[in-house]
């Protein structure tokens, strides 16, 4: 099918909505002060925890954290590096965690921690929500996990997404979010008859052998793509967040040379939003790809559903070709992974044993089962009737109004900023260096690795003031985190920030 011939978005289909709640992102930040900020943040010495206050943290996880300890010991042993969660915290060693429930999680010291990793990403609703849980155990009762055969709750979450999403007609279910992004890929290809992937650099996509290209780092390439033949990444392409005339440049080029499949991006700007994209980015994309007859393609696997039922294209009133889903998709719950979009697109992912029509292939045992498709289903559900993303976005903007303040009084150079449930919480900046080219990637390197400790040596005092963050430099908030929860961990934060 040549894509040139009808590459415009159809909503065609979708009911009228109801008004919709207040949007989860309340403003776009201002990205030329945020860049200004950054630079600011990376041009100065570091601001880590002192020394003597440091050997104070790591006591706690000597005296209160023995059983975490052991259990990672032996993990040690038998796991490679001993974790197997590249978000989990292995500073002075990752703590094992018992019990979560809503905002807090129990470690199996006992210990109580605020929950701002949010199994990174899925659990809008808090963690171990009563309702899903019921849900689920009911579909568990009646057929278990899995039967590899049509499910209601397949349909009833697909209607959902499809009825929510305005660049949703149609979504077939898999097993990831890593999957579904590499069957976006080729889907793309196979409708379009094109070859290259433009991605937006820093951006992560999963670990398929494509897309472990440019990843945390603008402009690194395959600097991390150990184990990977070059001929996997010889047609993906990366350009710098905001730089829209080096991804005309490149999409001309591909014009000359096998074509562009698709523009690859998250839509609040790589690591979601770790580098923010400005606000009219997404629409001058889109423009882009109708131009070069190239597909858009967002990645919506934190964004889906935590910055609202629409996602980030609802919120920028951009539709996308194909959605990539995950995360939120089973409310926390194994199997995230979807690719939804335009029907005519869609249809290029028949599935089925008898399928004679061309298509892309996909598949998975487990896609699409009982369990995921239950869980999904009422959390999303539920997500809607409690305006969950609302609600944990306004979290977000306590969190963050609060965490400026202290920063401020403290005279501490750290930038805060957050969309909606999405804070980022920049204090080493080892995320913000700049790599645009090799000479820059190269003159930061050491400073790279002293700037990623301070951000372990963060995320491990944050923990030991009984904080759960992303890698140290993210938060997420869910509907759990009520004002009482946020002010409680402010006060957290002001304890570590006072140990710098
Ligand atoms: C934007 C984005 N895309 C894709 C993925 C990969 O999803 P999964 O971990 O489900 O494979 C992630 C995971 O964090 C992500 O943040």
């Amino acid at each position: 099918m040549n894509a040139t011939l009808e590459l415009k978005p159809s909503t065609a289909g979708k009911p009228a909505t109801s008004a919709p709640p207040a949007p989860a992102i309340s403003a776009w930040p201002d990205t030329g002060t945020l860049y200004r900020r950054f630079d600011a943040l990376v041009r100065q010495p570091m601001r880590p925890i002192r020394k003597e206050n440091m050997a104070k943290v790591m006591r706690y996880f000597d005296e209160r954290c023995q059983r975490s300890k052991k259990v990672a010991e032996a993990a040690k042993t038998v796991i490679p590096g001993g974790v197997q969660h590249n978000l989990a915290f292995n500073h002075p060693f990752p703590l094992a965690m018992e019990r979560a429930e809503g905002a807090h999680l129990t470690d199996v010291d006992g210990n109580r921690y605020i929950d701002f990793l949010q199994a990174g990403g899925p659990t809008l609703l808090g963690s171990n929500d009563p309702l899903v849980r019921l849900k689920v155990n009911e579909v568990l009762e009646q057929c278990g996990p899995v039967t590899g055969l049509l499910h209601e709750y397949e349909v009833k979450l697909a209607e959902l997404v499809c009825q929510d999403m305005p660049g949703v007609d149609m979504l077939r279910l898999l097993g990831s979010g890593t999957e579904a992004v590499m069957g976006a890929v080729r889907l793309a290809r196979a409708y379009t008859g094109n070859k290259w992937i433009i991605k937006i650099g820093g951006a992560y996509h999963g670990w398929s052998d494509q897309l472990v290209y440019g990843m945390r780092l603008p402009g690194t390439g395959r600097m991390e793509a150990v184990g990977i033949p070059q001929g996997s990444t010889a047609h993906t392409q990366e350009c710098n967040p905001n730089d829209l005339e080096a991804l005309r440049r490149k999409l001309r080029l591909n014009r000359l040379r096998g074509g562009t499949a698709a523009v690859l991006l998250e839509p609040l700007g790589p690591e979601s939003g770790t580098r923010p994209v400005h606000h009219d980015y997404n629409r001058q994309v889109r423009a882009l790809c109708d131009e070069f007859g190239a597909l858009l393609i967002f990645d919506e696997v934190v964004t889906g559903f935590r910055v609202g039922p629409g996602g980030a294209q609802a919120y920028f009133n951009v539709m996308p070709d194909i959605t990539v889903l995950g995360k939120c998709l089973a409310g926390g719950y194994p199997m995230a992974g979807a690719i939804g979009g335009r029907r005519d697109v869609m249809m290029m992912l028949v599935g089925g044993i008898g399928t004679t029509s061309k298509r892309a292939f996909v598949g998975g045992t487990l896609s699409a089962n009982p369990l995921s498709c239950v869980a999904g289903y009422h959390a999303l559900l539920e997500a809607k009737r409690t305006d969950a993303a609302g609600k944990a976005g306004r979290a977000g903007d306590r969190l963050r109004r609060g965490l400026e303040s202290i920063i401020d009084r403290l005279g501490l150079p750290y930038v805060v900023y957050n969309m909606g449930s999405i804070v980022h919480l920049q204090t080493s900046g080892v995320l913000l260096l700049d790599t645009s080219n090799l000479y820059k990637l190269w003159r930061v390197k050491d400073e790279a690795k002293a700037r990623k400790h301070m951000m372990e040596e963060m995320g491990a005092a944050y923990s030991a003031h009984g904080l759960i963050t992303l890698a140290g430099s993210r938060i997420y908030t869910s509907l759990a985190d009520t004002d009482d929860v946020v002010d409680d961990a402010l006060n957290r934060f002001e304890d570590v920030f006072k140990l710098v």
